[in-house]
């Protein structure tokens, strides 16, 4: 057997160890965000999606390349996660202001083309009164799983069972530096609009809209109610004025103050516990709000019965405090109700 001359194996060392320090100090120039990003045109695919408006635009080019963006998958006639993802998505586009569609996007990929064309997408946007930069997009099936498969937000689903819990997430990123974050289904707007207005930009643009995150309701110990009503409830819905949110956006939930006197207690459980069957079954009050909310319907939250118990007394509780408050902390419940009432 040859031997190999101790230096000729030491020089074979050495070069290999060069090859490995140059390339990891390659890549990590790259991960730097050197200008070539790590998942670049080469990893996203540049399929064609159609967006609510009917204008064809292309993945990579024409919606992440170089942008902030904030992209979650959904489908319109989803009875469960998309309308509260929807609406929490409106109450981080209320927050950023005139930046979205300037520096930041949003992206919302339906994925049941066959029913969700660009007419379907349209009237479902209006309902939630998106402003511009949000785009809600539709394609080829084959091409919108790719995505869902590139960004990391498949699942395998049986269409049938689980197709609700689909969404349960959303990605935010910055194309230009290779940053993506997922995000959590009921991750507070206020968070989720600075990650997208200031961290992804790596803090250089300052917040334009006055309000900021710093305007988020002060940390606090909260009930399990008032948390749950916190991530489920209240991107939808208010209780008293002095909780809604901006007048230019009409709330797109009725506002609950009272309501826990105002409905038969039966009636509310179920409605918090399955409010799509009851507007299947064609329950006249929820058909009738329904029509009121511009066909909105509220979604089913999988709510458990204790939490649904939770939300009843944060309902009561919260309606009484600002009762109480509305009304200079002297005169409040029955009395001046009937007050109220008899003016109506
Ligand atoms: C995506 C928006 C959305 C979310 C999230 C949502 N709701 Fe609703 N809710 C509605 C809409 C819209 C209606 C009106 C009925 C309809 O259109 O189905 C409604 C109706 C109601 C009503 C009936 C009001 C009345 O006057 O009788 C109650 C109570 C209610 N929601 C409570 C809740 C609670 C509690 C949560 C959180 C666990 C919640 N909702 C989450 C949209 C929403």
């Amino acid at each position: 057997m040859k031997r190999h001359h101790p230096a000729i194996r030491q020089t074979v060392r050495l070069l290999l160890m060069l090859i490995f320090l140059l390339s990891f100090s390659g890549s990590l120039a790259r991960a730097a965000g050197s200008g070539a990003s790590v998942w670049g045109a080469d990893y996203f695919p540049n399929v064609p999606l159609v967006t609510q408006e009917g204008k064809t635009v292309r993945f990579f080019d024409d919606l992440i390349k170089g942008k902030v963006v904030a992209i979650n998958f959904i489908y319109t006639s989803c009875p469960d996660a998309c309308a509260l993802e929807t609406a929490r998505l409106r109450e981080v586009q209320k927050i950023l202001g005139s930046r979205v569609g300037s520096d930041v996007f949003i992206y919302s990929i339906t994925i049941d083309p066959e029913h969700d064309t660009p007419r379907v997408l349209r009237r479902y946007a209006e309902k939630f009164q998106v402003g511009p930069g949000w785009l809600f997009l539709t394609g080829k099936e084959a091409d919108i799983t790719l995505l869902r498969k590139k960004l990391g937000l498949y699942t395998e689903e049986n269409r049938d069972e689980k197709l609700g819990e689909h969404s349960l997430s959303n990605i935010i990123g910055n194309q230009g530096t290779g940053q993506w974050i997922k995000g959590s289904p009921y991750e507070n707007p206020y968070i989720m609009a600075s990650k997208l207005g200031s961290w992804l930009h790596n803090w250089k643009l300052p917040p334009e809209s006055k309000r900021s995150y710093a305007d988020a309701p002060a940390v606090r110990t909260i009930s399990k109610g008032e948390e749950l009503f916190r991530s489920r409830c209240a991107s939808c819905h208010t209780i008293g004025a002095e909780h809604s949110g901006g007048p230019q956006l009409r709330p797109i939930g009725p506002d609950l103050m009272g309501v826990t006197r105002k409905r038969d207690g039966k009636w509310l459980s179920r409605w918090l516990a399955e409010p799509d069957r009851m507007l299947q079954e064609k329950d006249p009050l929820a058909l009738s709000l329904l029509a009121q909310f511009d066909y909105v319907p509220m979604p089913n939250l999988r709510l458990a019965p204790a939490d649904i118990r939770d939300l009843f007394d944060f309902m009561e509780e919260e309606s009484h405090r600002i009762e109480h408050h509305q009304h200079g902390g002297h005169q409040h419940g029955e009395h001046e109700h009937q007050h109220e009432d008899h003016r109506q």
